[in-house]
């Protein structure tokens, strides 16, 4: 316990599935603060005052806004003095399956406009403080295991986890020198409210329909597991690690 005392974190998509967890997580292990960032406004003030108003502070913050994204770093840098911890998490899935022939071009736009644009956004102005203040913090983003291979369908989403992991790349070269470390986490499928309303099932539907298909037998991914990868690429035990694509994917992408 206590990996990430005294820090200051923030969590976009923090209101939901995998970024609600690691924000109970990053609280569990001795975060001064933890700022909940997401668009779902109740669930997010929810999430925030479960887990304690002492700890958690719920902001509203579409992250495809630019300006919103700067005001909620700048925010919660007057709130608590510091930011250590960006996870840029917020992400999205379109509504059809995007198969190359069949693109439709506005929610291809629209998912750009979070998973990519808006992953960009969070680290540049995470980076900012962070060089300002001096403080060699930790940036980790939400890739996927569709970051790093092609997929039958979910093109646009593809596309964007690729992209998500070469804006990581990038920054960690940049911000290197700064004592800033910039990573990702990879996911394969976890159940969670996107993936439920993805495959049209109930949770535990989803984790048997995909139960067979990494290589580790009988084994369930949740988000906890991502949410720990999460916690070790924050924490000072991967203090060497910077540039890295973490996957947490049961070896489904080797
Ligand atoms: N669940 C999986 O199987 C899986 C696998 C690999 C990667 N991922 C990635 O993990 C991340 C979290 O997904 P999840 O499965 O927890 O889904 P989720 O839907 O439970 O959580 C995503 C959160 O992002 C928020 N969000 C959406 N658009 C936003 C915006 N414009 N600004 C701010 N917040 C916004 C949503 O309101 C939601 O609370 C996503 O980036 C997703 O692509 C998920």
């Amino acid at each position: 316990m206590n990996k990430i005392k005294g820090k200051v974190a923030i969590i976009t998509g923090g209101a939901s599935g995998i970024g609600e967890t690691t924000a109970r997580l990053f609280a569990n292990h001795g975060a001064r603060a933890v700022v909940v960032a997401d668009i779902q406004d109740e669930l997010g003030e929810q999430v925030a005052k479960s887990i304690g108003s002492n700890i958690c502070t719920y902001i509203h913050c579409d992250v495809t806004d630019e300006a919103q994204v700067k005001s909620m770093v700048e925010s919660t840098v007057e709130i608590y003095g510091q930011l250590d911890i960006m996870y840029s998490n917020a992400g999205i899935v379109s509504k059809s399956d995007q198969t190359v022939v069949d693109f439709d071009m506005e929610q291809f736009d629209q998912l750009f406009a979070v998973n990519v644009r808006g992953m960009a956004g969070c680290v540049k102005h995470a980076a900012r403080v962070m060089i300002n203040l001096q403080v060699k913090g930790n940036i980790i983003c939400t890739a996927s295991a569709l970051g790093r291979i092609g997929a039958e369908q979910r093109t646009d989403y593809c596309m964007s986890k690729h992209a998500v992991v070469a804006l990581m790349k990038c920054a960690s070269k940049q911000l290197g020198k700064y004592g800033i470390r910039v990573n990702c986490v990879s996911p394969f499928v976890v159940a969670t409210p996107l993936t439920c309303k993805v495959f049209g099932k109930q949770a535990m539907e989803v984790e048997k329909m995909h139960q067979t298909v990494t290589s580790l037998k009988d084994v369930v991914l949740k988000a906890e597991d991502v949410a720990e990868a999460v916690l070790f690429l924050a924490c000072d035990e991967s203090s060497f690690v910077t540039g890295h694509d973490l996957a947490v994917d049961g070896g489904y992408t080797t």
